[in-house]
């Protein structure tokens, strides 16, 4: 099977007589989301509950500063009541996190911004990434969970580390209560298929897709990278469970995307 790097790298040269269009437009398209999530025996508190959801930074080498800026204001914009991160926030270089956190620092929801870790990060420096955002006062969670007070009543937030990292869903839902709604943040979509048979979880969000990235026509499954084939992008039904991955925000292997734009995602749940 064709790898996700070689795919990339022949696409590159497919669309390089597309007069830049994959390569210097559609990576700056930020687009925005919004999707209703229904959740059976939602607290009327909870009812309108607005999550935004900003995923895969991979800041430099070709994902910049200003366009995560862009992203970062929008989602201020939106004055959500609760911001969650959904990892990848390094690329190449691990240093780029001392750029990146006082940015994601600026985000400034009613209640708390939350976030997990991407593969991306295991593989530069999980302990630093998570260091640099908690000094920037966002709470990590890794492999655990917390109750977040909200609307006279209580939300549920579990995170669980990547699979690159130790993957524990156990161990993140273990402080879940029955009737308190769980919103599950993990890196990697197809988790899914786990995690709703578990039964814990109203609503999972994921990224790590960045949709395809390189979306070519006939041959879409070729740039999702392992862990995103199932799920690999927007928004779906597993059991019970809703579940919605984000095309996310930045490039990797290459500075480019097509039929893939920049996803910054809006969340309201409602009740059935
Ligand atoms: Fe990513």
């Amino acid at each position: 099977m064709i790898s996700r790097r070689t795919f990339l790298g022949t696409s590159l040269v497919a669309l390089f007589g597309e007069g830049g269009y994959s390569a210097f437009i559609e990576p700056q398209q930020l687009r925005h989301e919004r999707i209703v999530v229904p959740i059976a025996g939602l607290p009327s508190g909870l009812e309108g509950l607005r999550i935004v959801a900003l995923t895969d930074f991979h800041l430099q080498p070709f994902t910049q500063l200003a366009f995560l800026k862009k992203a970062v204001n929008a989602a201020n914009a939106l004055q959500p009541d609760v911001v969650v991160l959904l990892g990848d926030f390094v690329d190449a270089t691990l240093s780029a996190i001392e750029d990146l956190a006082p940015l994601l620092g600026t985000l400034r929801p009613q209640v708390d911004v939350l976030a997990v870790l991407g593969n991306h990060d295991y593989r530069k420096g999980a302990g630093y990434v998570a260091a640099s955002l908690q000094r920037e006062g966002i709470t990590v969670l890794r492999n655990r969970g917390l109750l977040l007070p909200i609307g006279g009543t209580e939300v549920h937030f579990a995170g669980t580390d990547s699979l690159s990292g130790q993957f524990d869903l156990s161990e993140a839902l273990a402080g879940s209560r029955a009737g308190v709604p769980s919103v599950l943040l993990a890196h990697e979509p197809d988790v899914a298929d786990v995690v709703a048979q578990d039964g814990r979880v109203a609503l999972q969000l994921s990224g790590h897709s960045h949709g395809g990235q390189v979306r070519l026509p006939g041959m879409e499954w070729a740039s999702l990278p392992l862990g995103a084939r199932k799920y690999p992008f927007g928004s779906y039904q597993v059991g019970k469970m809703f579940l919605h991955t984000s095309r996310g925000l930045g490039t990797t292997g290459l500075p480019i995307r097509f039929g893939s734009p920049p996803e910054l995602t809006e969340v309201l749940l409602t009740s059935v």
